[in-house]
């Protein structure tokens, strides 16, 4: 492979303007391009991340022979991750959690979490400055997710201690592990007592059923085949961490977005039957993923490029929504955009299974804000603090000035 580009990504995402410079860039000038420190390969648009992602056999989504050995005091939570898994394996497990991953019960949320997001907005009743992180978008998806499982209310608070210990730590490699495999004290204390409670609710529905995930889990079979019990502990852990951040991240890019296309506010004010095409091309705008990962398991050509087998490839979903051959007017935020098929939820075979959820949380929470305030506003003198991560888009502290309707 010759190239004349050289790769030097501009850092953390941060808010997203050098990144998305790059990206643009790379798009015109490098479009697949080798990272000669690591080897991996990345790709910048849309068509040739869509060829990614749709073909499985060639672009593996199993890391294992890459990934660190792990504690072994500490259950690593890995067995049941979906997206490090290929066919047939993927499809086999995947069919047993779709099928307690239902529409139906998702709607069936509805009501709770509009009644989780009142009670979080009453709380700050009266305010008119509010952190909406710290007081709702980080809160409301773990409380969400723990009532989609059915963890009854007085266990919560605990429950959401080990979500915050699954999540900080999760960024470089396995679920709860240091880039070494090495495992914190506390954050290993906190596995095992999930790891534990998990087993225990588990035991308890298998000899009394109950309506939610984890006894939908129990109960599912395909083929005669069940989860062993460890692989649904897996599978929660995962669930946690597949869907607890990212979830916060869209909320946060919605209000973003929002704050800065006044006449987008104005258009979903006046009609809410507008907020799930707003939701939309804020996922594309902004997506809380950067870019995903695969592993070549063949050699093969990628935008006129040679990709020997077993090489990482780097499919950049923030550039992919933003390529120009794909969507008309790109770098605008147009909320009646047509054929919006951005790639923030990927794309094939393990597109995500919470897709509609947060779709479904995003409508929720922005329906709630606008009947509440009639005007929210990022507040004066106290800037957005950025995640400063080079695969998360998003903020982590969103001060809002707010005033009752
Ligand atoms: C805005 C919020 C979310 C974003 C941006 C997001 C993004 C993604 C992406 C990009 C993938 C595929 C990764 C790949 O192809 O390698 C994925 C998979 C997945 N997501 Fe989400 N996700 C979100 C919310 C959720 C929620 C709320 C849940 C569940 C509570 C969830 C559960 C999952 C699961 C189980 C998978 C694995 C699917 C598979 O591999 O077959 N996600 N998500």
């Amino acid at each position: 492979m010759t190239q004349t580009t050289e790769f030097q990504p501009p850092g953390p995402v941060g808010s997203g303007t050098m990144t998305l410079a790059w990206c643009e860039r790379m798009r015109r000038t490098a479009p697949v391009i080798k990272d000669p420190a690591t080897g991996a390969v990345h790709v910048f648009r849309y068509a040739d991340a869509m060829s990614i992602l749709s073909d499985p056999a060639t672009f593996s989504s199993d890391f294992a022979s890459l990934a660190p050995p792990g504690d072994p005091d500490v259950p690593s939570f890995t067995e049941a991750a979906l997206t490090m898994l290929d066919p047939p394996r993927h499809r086999q497990l995947r069919g047993l959690v779709s099928g307690a991953f239902t529409p139906r019960m998702t709607a069936a949320l509805e009501p709770r979490i509009e009644a989780v997001t009142e009670s979080l907005l009453d709380a700050v009743a009266g305010r008119e400055e509010i952190d909406l992180v710290a007081e709702l978008t980080y809160p409301l998806p773990v409380i969400v997710i723990a009532e989609l499982l059915g963890i009854p209310g007085d266990d919560r608070a605990m429950f959401r201690g080990w979500a915050e210990s699954l999540l900080s730590d999760s960024r470089d490699a396995a679920v709860g592990t240091m880039g070494d495999g090495t495992v914190p004290e506390e954050t290993g204390r906190h596995l095992r007592e999930m790891n534990a409670y998990l087993l225990d609710s588990i035991a308890q529905r298998r000899t009394r059923p109950t309506g939610d995930l984890v006894g939908k889990l129990v109960e599912s079979e395909v083929d005669g085949q069940r989860l062993t019990d460890a692989e649904i502990v897996s599978f929660v852990a995962f669930l946690l961490l597949a869907g607890h951040l990212t979830t916060t991240l869209l909320l946060g890019n919605t209000m973003l977005c929002l704050d800065e296309h006044p006449e987008a506010m104005a258009a979903v004010r006046a009609d809410h039957g507008r907020i799930p095409a707003l939701v939309e091309e804020v996922l594309r705008y902004r997506p809380p993923v950067v870019f995903l990962y695969r592993l070549t398991k063949a050699p093969v050509t990628l935008g006129g490029v040679e990709v020997p087998a077993g090489t990482i490839v780097v499919p950049w979903v923030i550039s992919a929504n933003r390529d120009e051959d794909r969507f008309a007017g790109a770098g605008r935020f147009d909320i009646d955009r047509p054929a919006n098929a951005h790639l923030t939820f990927s794309h094939g075979p393990h597109f995500c299974i919470g897709a509609p959820l947060a779709r479904m949380e995003a409508r929720i929470v922005l329906t709630a804000l606008l009947r509440r305030y009639r005007d929210i506003r990022l507040a004066d003198g106290a800037a957005p603090t950025y995640h400063q991560s080079p695969d998360i888009f998003g903020v982590k502290r969103l001060p809002v000035t707010v005033r009752p309707a």
